[in-house]
């Protein structure tokens, strides 16, 4: 019999070389070192240049998570690429499949701002539940210091770049133990990366919209109230859906906001803080990329183990917010 369970056996990441610590952020806007880390937990974010692009931070991610798999790129059956800042937007998944000579595999975008990641995980695992495919890499990578107003000191300081990656691969039992996805568009305007028309003329009475994304504007302080009342409330539901009870959580993976989010969502599900995973005071918010950046340096320093029972959640633009419940490994 075919196997239709869902496993997650590899993971990888990748960052750009260059940082910005909150010091040298502070000669560019009104701010302070003291303001963002008491604020945030944000120390440093790690900045594309103009030269690199996203496909290549992707594939290197994506690299690293077929390798701790065990497999090789011709494996591969699907390639999904969680971004909302593809270098084409048409598309940046094929591209990466092409980099990484994964010749078998097809590929496509997802997008899904800071939820890219879970929603791509879900996704995923209802193509190796019906059968369909056995071997997948999923990607969130995000370069969102594109599309960041550098004068806006209420939204620069909270974003930098980076990929993360896992593979999902067909199993005999089911690791994939529960989720739920959740959107609102009624609330759409709390946080926006928004394409902005102009009228050109092409001839009399026809005209097209010509125009450009404008930078990310955000309602803080909306952001954060949705945050801490639906995340959990997302968690609980995938945790009855899994037959999980949040004693049995080893690890509560969030979306790498702000520290200030994660410790009180952790307080309101009652998660001690030492199961938290954190590293946004290297990365900042890297969007998608952040639960699986996350989870690949807790698996590479042996923090995360095999068998270990993670919480992840990812929230963010749409408004979009999901939750998996999952155990580590093959
Ligand atoms: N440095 C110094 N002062 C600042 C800065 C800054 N970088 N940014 C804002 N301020 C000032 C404001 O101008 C304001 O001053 P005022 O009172 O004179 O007007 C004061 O600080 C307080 O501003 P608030 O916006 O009320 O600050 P708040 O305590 O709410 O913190 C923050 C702002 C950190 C953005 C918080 O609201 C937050 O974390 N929200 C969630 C945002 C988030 O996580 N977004 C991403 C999730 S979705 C996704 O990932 C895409």
């Amino acid at each position: 019999m075919q196997n239709s369970g869902v496993a997650i056996t590899g993971s990888g990441s990748a960052t750009p070389a260059a940082s910005l610590d909150n010091q040298e952020l502070s000669q560019l806007v009104e701010t302070s070192d003291e303001w963002i880390a008491s604020r945030t937990g944000i120390r440093q974010r790690r900045l594309a240049a103009g030269s690199e692009s996203l496909s290549v931070i992707a594939t290197l991610a994506g690299q690293g998570a077929i390798a701790m798999a065990g497999m090789t790129p011709s494996e591969i059956d699907l390639i999904i690429l969680a971004t909302s800042t593809p270098d084409d937007l048409f598309g940046s998944a094929s591209e990466i499949q092409a980099q990484l000579g994964a010749t078998k595999a097809v590929a496509f975008d997802l997008t899904a701002a800071c939820s890219g990641f879970v929603f791509g995980l879900v996704t995923a695992a209802q193509y190796i539940r019906t059968g369909m495919y056995q071997n997948i890499l999923l990607i969130g990578a995000d370069i969102l210091s594109r599309w960041v107003d550098w004068e806006d000191r209420r939204t620069c300081v909270l974003f930098g770049d980076g990929a993360g990656a896992v593979v999902l691969q067909a199993a005999a039992s089911d690791r994939l133990l529960g989720f739920e996805l959740k959107s609102d568009g009624t609330q759409n305007q709390c946080l926006k990366l928004a394409y902005q028309a102009e009228s050109k003329q092409l001839i009399k009475g026809v005209d097209v919209g010509q125009g450009t994304y404008q930078p990310i504007t955000m309602n803080g302080q909306e952001v954060y109230r949705f945050a801490l009342q639906r995340v959990p409330e997302v968690i609980d539901k995938a945790l009855f859906r899994a037959n999980i009870s949040v004693d049995q959580v080893d690890w509560l993976l969030l979306h790498q906001a702000n520290q200030r989010i994660l410790d009180a969502i952790a307080v309101r599900l009652k998660i001690p803080a030492h199961k938290v995973i954190s590293n946004l005071a290297h990365y900042g918010n890297t969007s998608a990329a952040s639960i699986p950046l996350a989870l690949d340096e807790a698996v590479r320093r042996g923090q995360i183990q095999q068998d270990d029972i993670i919480a992840a959640s990812g929230f963010g633009a749409g408004l979009t917010w999901g939750a998996a419940i999952f155990r580590w490994g093959g």
